[in-house]
């Protein structure tokens, strides 16, 4: 007889090990399959986000940030650094060090909750009785059998149609995080967060850097005042963002890629580079969990369909995180994974979509939360605005980082809190005030009158908060 569980969880990403966690807190017998490998072909627990994405993406901003300031930065602090040079292969291994740390953590706390981690391919069998019968496919199979299955099988990097992946010349976010050398000149196409990020990594550690991106008008998604301030600072770092542009045939070969593409005017143009990287958005991944067999529903977009909680059309199935609607975030997966737990077990997790925070990790970086300026003139909401330049911030004047702005949008009548969106330094941080602002329904008043440290980037929020009453002390 198969091996049995109350819970079997279907990918180990930060949707799936949550879920799986929370799961095993409220008393849950809990299985957990996840396929990733190592490079020895071992489990690396934490799927994209930790293997290929926000982690080692983050590491090696941060070291490309290092290396920005030692070349440029410091000089203005009086510090000279002499001689500096770049060694790239300590870089890349730093980052798999932090992947693997992170690795590390999440099988550490697989056994702290007593939770039974199988490396291999889940795929459905069968519906049962006993609930669903699951086949495990790594070096060895068997299949185990589950009441309760949530799926969190994330997203794949989506390919331009016509040009695949070799991660040699024409890479995915996994290739792009692991370029042996400096390439002279790199290519994004898709100027969204990853075009951003890594466009950032590259450009600071050397690269001459062009994006292509298919929109007209900057960071769509993002407030407008806020992308516009941000495509200022970027422009002026040398990161070419090409609007409107049209992709035409990609040609790859021994001397590196040669991308035919229309800009804006309708001109025809080719750029010749190095390395070109694809960064056009993510398609949920439901390869090999043989869907078919149970009669599990996908979406047109091959996303599996749920409804507000996580259910599927299945009793019993749950699905989370890319794999299904909503934003392509790690934290928006946790929570629901943490809710869909509770719910199994009968209690009332909830996720609130509303105040899911945003962060684009450039320099300056870009955080949100709630509705933009564009989206409150679309809905005819009556709004009021409030911003705050970090210009005008001291402990961003004596960190020599003052690009940037942060910005209130309230309720005319009764000043809720309706969105915060920030540029500059540090507001990946900052953010979080705005998002538990928002999820107590605070107006910004009460912002406003809450005591923030001096000197801190924290004042600049509480300024915004002022500026919507037209009464900033310090601007
Ligand atoms: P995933 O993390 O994709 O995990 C799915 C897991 O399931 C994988 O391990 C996969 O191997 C496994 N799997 C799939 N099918 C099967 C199967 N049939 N059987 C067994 N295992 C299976 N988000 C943020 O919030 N902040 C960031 O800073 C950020 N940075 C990013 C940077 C990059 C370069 C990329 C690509 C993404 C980034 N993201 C970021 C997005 C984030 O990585 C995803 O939103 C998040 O990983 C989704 O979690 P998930 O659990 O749904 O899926
Ligand atoms: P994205 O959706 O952020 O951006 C894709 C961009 O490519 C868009 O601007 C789109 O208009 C453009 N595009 C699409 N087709 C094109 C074409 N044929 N030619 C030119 N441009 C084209 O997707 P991205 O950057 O691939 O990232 C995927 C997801 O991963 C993000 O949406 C986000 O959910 C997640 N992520 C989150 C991060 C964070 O939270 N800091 C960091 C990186 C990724």
């Amino acid at each position: 007889m198969s091996k049995q569980f109350d819970v079997i969880v279907i990918g180990g990403g930060p949707g799936g090990y949550i879920a799986a966690i929370r799961a095993a807190q409220l008393g849950f017998n809990v299985a957990c399959i996840d396929e990733w490998k190592n490079a020895k072909g071992g489990p690396a627990l934490g799927g994209t986000c930790t293997n290929v994405g926000c982690i080692p993406s983050k590491a090696l901003l941060q070291s490309s940030e290092h290396y920005e300031h030692a070349g440029h930065g410091f000089a203005d602090h009086g510090i000279k650094v002499e001689g500096l040079s770049l060694d790239i292969g300590k870089m890349l291994a730093r980052k798999d060090q932090v992947v693997k740390q992170n690795n590390d953590g999440i099988t550490y706390l697989f056994k702290k909750n007593k939770i039974a981690s199988f490396h291999g391919r889940g795929s459905f069998v069968k519906a049962g009785d006993a609930g669903y019968e699951i086949k495990v496919a790594g070096a060895t199979e068997e299949t185990i059998s589950g009441k309760q299955i949530i799926i969190a099988t994330g997203s794949n990097a989506r390919a331009l149609p016509g040009t695949a992946f070799d991660e040699e010349n024409i890479l995915s976010n996994d290739g792009a995080l692991r370029i042996g050398a400096v390439p002279k000149k790199l290519a994004l196409i898709g100027s969204g967060v990853i075009g951003l990020e890594m466009g950032s990594v590259w450009r600071r550690l050397g690269a001459e850097v062009t994006v292509l991106e298919a929109l007209p008008t900057f960071l769509g998604g993002v407030d407008e005042q806020i992308a516009k301030e941000a495509k200022k600072a970027f422009d002026k770092q040398g990161l070419k963002i090409e609007l409107g542009v049209k992709v035409g045939e990609i040609k790859s070969g021994k001397k590196g890629v040669s991308i035919a593409w229309t800009n804006a005017k309708g001109e025809a143009q080719t750029l010749d580079v190095d390395k070109l990287i694809v960064s056009i958005g993510r398609v949920p991944n439901t390869i090999g969990l043989n869907a078919e067999a149970v009669g599990l529903k996908l979406d047109e977009r091959g996303a599996i369909t749920v409804d507000d909680d996580c259910k599927t059309n299945l009793p019993g199935v749950w699905a989370i995180g890319d794999v299904v609607r909503g934003p392509m975030l790690a934290h928006k997966a946790e929570e629901e994974g943490v809710a869909v737990a509770e719910r199994i077990a009968g209690q009332h997790g909830h996720v609130n979509f509303n105040t899911v925070p945003w962060v684009i990790y450039t320099h300056p970086e870009i955080a949100w939360v709630g509705q933009t300026e564009q989206q409150l003139k679309a809905a005819g909401r009556a709004y009021k605005a409030g911003t705050f330049p970090f210009l005008a911030n001291g402990r961003a004047r004596a960190l020599g980082d003052t690009t940037g702005m942060v910005k209130f949008l309230a309720d005319a009548t009764t000043d809720e809190i309706l969105g915060v969106h920030m540029v500059g330094p540090q507001v990946s941080e900052l953010i979080s005030e705005a998002v538990v602002a928002m999820e107590f329904k605070a107006s910004s008043e009460d912002i406003a009158r809450i005591c923030h440290a001096h000197p801190s980037l924290s004042e600049a929020t509480k300024e915004a908060a002022l500026a919507v009453d037209k009464r900033t002390l310090n601007f």
